[in-house]
């Protein structure tokens, strides 16, 4: 994509989410921005992940996911699940995290969660769109202030797959 776009491309936003799933016992987890509600009734998500990573081959494999969404104050977890891969490290090693209805592990630090089944798939580029029945959630801190993907950015923590691509901090619109 050319730099022109993906500055657009950018600016559409959402909410930084930590997507987990579980297969056979194996839990697996990353940082994923590619997520929004896609119905409301019936209640729909749409989640993508990015073909290169574990979490999405387990997803593959489970057809299940978790999400949840960040809050400010959880930057940490930016690098935790979004810097680094389960095929290198144990990334629940030492979070507390308990197995939801749906297996998908449950973070107990989030602000919340939706668990879901996925119903359908959608191969669109590098990334494939599950479309996903949430069946389990709750909300576990109503003051919280999701943190937004563009705020993500302009940390300067983008994602490490396309770098060279994303806005700088300078990139950030007046005002905002
Ligand atoms: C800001 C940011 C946004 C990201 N958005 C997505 C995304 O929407 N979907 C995705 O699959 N990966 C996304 N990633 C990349 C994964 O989180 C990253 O590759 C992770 O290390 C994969 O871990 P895994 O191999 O354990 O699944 C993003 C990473 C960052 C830093």
């Amino acid at each position: 994509m050319s730099r022109e776009l993906r500055a657009v491309f950018d600016r559409l936003d959402t909410t930084a989410c930590v997507v987990t799933t579980a297969c056979e016992d194996e839990p697996a987890g990353c940082l994923v921005t590619y997520v929004t509600g896609a119905s409301l009734d019936p209640a729909r998500l749409l989640v993508l992940t990015s073909h290169e990573n574990l979490t999405h081959e387990l997803v593959e494999r489970s057809g299940v996911v978790a999400v949840h969404p960040l809050a400010r104050g959880q930057q940490d977890w930016i690098r935790h699940f979004g810097f680094q891969s389960g095929r290198d490290v144990d990334k629940f090693a030492g979070l507390g995290w308990t197995t939801g209805e749906t297996g998908a592990p449950i973070l107990q630090d989030a602000l919340g969660y939706l668990e879901g089944r996925v119903l359908a798939s959608l191969d669109c580029g590098d990334h494939t769109a599950r479309l996903v029945e949430p069946v389990a959630g709750a909300l576990r801190a109503a003051d919280a202030v999701p943190l937004r993907a563009w705020d993500v950015y302009a940390l300067g923590e983008d994602d490490p797959r396309s770098r060279s691509l994303f806005p700088r901090k300078s990139g950030r619109p007046a005002g905002s």
